[in-house]
């Protein structure tokens, strides 16, 4: 199972990506808010944007804006593997994922805890991840939610039934009492419980064996 780093709860951004760096994390997990699609805002783009001069990791984007249109541009400047954006969102969605193929980036669709799975069948020939939120969108050190279990269960049912080529990834309130409720996943998001510990590679390594057992 891959591992992606969230640094939503950093207290010191640029010190904690040098030291995901040091680390074999798989991607680092890029937490971006508008305010409007959910109730807060993290740093604008201007900033975000310096995050390539304090990790080499490759960035797995996650969009919780109500027009991602709008930021996609900006996002497909960065080293970026993944950009992801809500099924919940009002824009044409399928227009919004062919913007980021045409910058040869894999894209994604991610789905709030109380939105259908059936929601995501229009795209699912066309998206290569799917972030299945844990908890609701909006902050981070918040609780994974138990019933996420079911809906992995249910979305690894439906891309088994479709010829595709697209990866679940669960995001929200991950550590070593939650991940093992995430095994039907190929990736979990984990946020406070490593950067806020004092030995991010430890704390790596056990969701790693925990996911093995
Ligand atoms: C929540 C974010 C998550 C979150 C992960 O809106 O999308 O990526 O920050 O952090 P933890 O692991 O603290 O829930
Ligand atoms: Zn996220």
């Amino acid at each position: 199972m891959k591992i992606s780093a969230s640094f939503l709860s950093s207290k010191d951004v640029p010190n904690d990506l040098r030291k995901l760096d040091q680390t074999d994390v798989d991607y680092v997990h890029l937490d971006f808010m508008d305010g409007r699609f959910v109730p807060n805002k993290t740093m604008p783009f201007s900033e975000m944007k310096h995050i390539g001069e304090f990790t080499n990791k490759r960035l797995d984007i996650h969009l919780m804006v109500q027009e991602p249109s709008k930021y996609i541009p900006y996002f497909a400047e960065l080293n970026a593997e993944y950009i992801t954006f809500h099924v919940e969102v009002e824009e044409d969605i399928l227009k919004d994922l062919e913007m980021i193929k045409n910058y040869s980036i894999k894209c994604g669709l991610a789905i709030k805890p109380n939105t259908k799975v059936s929601s995501l069948v229009p795209y699912l020939p066309f998206i290569d991840e799917i972030i299945i939120m844990s908890v609701e969108p909006g902050m981070g050190g918040q609780e994974f939610i138990p019933e996420t279990v079911n809906k992995i269960r249910e979305v690894r049912a439906l891309l088994n039934s479709y010829p595709v080529n697209c990866i679940i990834n669960v995001d929200g309130g991950v550590s070593d009492k939650t991940i093992s409720l995430c095994k039907e996943a190929d990736m979990v998001v984990s946020g406070s419980y490593i950067v806020n510990s004092s030995d991010f590679q430890e704390k790596i390594t056990s969701l790693r064996n925990i996911s093995m057992l």
